[in-house]
């Protein structure tokens, strides 16, 4: 079977390639390597993939028709991860988050219903949420987001919705909580605050930390996306969240923990696109797709610092 991974060279598209490499599947990536961070990152989190039999990197933007609809006459099946990523995403690059993340989904929504695409698996966020009426927020809670990343998100389901159930492309929408393991994005809360403990330096914390995130690891999406490949569904959106939630005071608390350091906070004003709390309510998500988180916050931060520190030790 042939699966495309777009956006397979960042940070989650590159863990569930690995996971369907091991597998035994061919997989393609398609990733322009975007300039949101830096590039070398994306080809590290690829490169010992690159000389496998069953792996094939295209250089290349979801937006270009003729690229996708080439690549996608050999596919089956297609885990639609790419994004322009970061709810603190300025006014001046709305447009940037409106081309890749709706316009780029609509090319390939409509490229995969002219090809023969048994399914299509869309990484939403949490971000169409937006501030939390109630929580655990479950998939009823209200779409209000408050970023242009949220928004463009929203819009990308609501293709996939279309797609889905008036065109019958079967599609899975899993709406992540903020995702964190080893190859993190650098400008994610762990990542950022984990890099600038180790390096001895204080960590900005923006409002009073008393804001709350549920932090979900790595391990569980790719088995989240496992289960939405695997499962018979035709339509469905689902949270996948690690189903509990962390204050970013405590943040700072448990990786200060884990790296034997107590470096202190500068607090700052809080950011546009910030929302106060997060937390998932996965019960949908265990129901038609048998999803349970498996790694608690503690565990994946203990992991992810470990990750972490080697790579600070290797160089890279
Ligand atoms: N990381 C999180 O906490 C989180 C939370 C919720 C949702 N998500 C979603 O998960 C997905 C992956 O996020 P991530 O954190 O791994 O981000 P990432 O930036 O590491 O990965 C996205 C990849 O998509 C590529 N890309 C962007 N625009 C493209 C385009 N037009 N054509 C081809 N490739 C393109 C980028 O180069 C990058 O490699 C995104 O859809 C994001 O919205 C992430």
């Amino acid at each position: 079977m042939n699966v495309l991974v777009t956006g397979g060279a960042g940070f989650i598209g590159s863990h569930i390639v690995d996971r369907l490499l091991s597998q035994g599947y061919f997989v393609f990536v398609i990733d322009n390597f975007d300039n949101y961070y830096s590039q070398e990152i994306k080809a590290n989190n690829i490169r010992h993939n690159q000389d496998k039999k069953n792996f094939k990197l295209i250089r290349g933007d979801i937006r270009n028709s003729d690229l996708l609809r080439e690549t996608l006459k050999d596919m089956d099946i297609v885990f639609h991860v790419a994004a322009r990523p970061g709810v603190r995403g300025r006014l001046q690059d709305s447009r940037i988050y409106h081309e890749f993340n709706v316009t780029g989904t609509l090319c390939l929504l409509n490229e995969c219903l002219n090809s023969n695409i048994k399914k299509v698996i869309f990484s939403s966020s949490s971000s169409v949420y937006g501030e939390s009426k109630y929580l655990p927020i479950d998939e009823k809670h209200p779409l209000n987001p408050i970023s242009f990343y949220g928004a463009t998100k929203l819009a990308g389901e609501k293709y996939c919705r279309i797609f889905s159930e008036i065109y019958g492309l079967p599609i899975i929408v899993l709406r992540y909580f903020t995702v964190f393991g080893p190859r993190q994005r650098p400008d994610e809360a762990i990542c950022k605050f984990t890099r600038l403990i180790l390096r001895g330096e204080r960590v900005e914390i923006y409002g009073n930390g008393e804001q709350t995130r549920d932090f979900t690891y790595i391990d569980d999406v790719v088995v989240g996306n496992m289960l939405a490949f695997n499962s018979e569904t035709k339509w469905g959106t689902f949270n996948i969240g690690g189903g509990q939630r962390l204050s970013i005071n405590e943040l700072l608390k448990l990786l200060n923990e884990a790296c034997g350091t107590n470096v202190m906070p500068v607090y700052c004003p809080k950011t546009i696109g910030d929302v106060s709390n997060t937390w998932a309510n996965v019960d949908e998500a265990q129901r038609i797709l048998g999803y349970v988180p498996k790694v608690d916050v503690r565990t994946g931060i203990k992991k992810y610092v470990e990750w972490a520190i080697n790579q600070v030790g290797s160089g890279s």
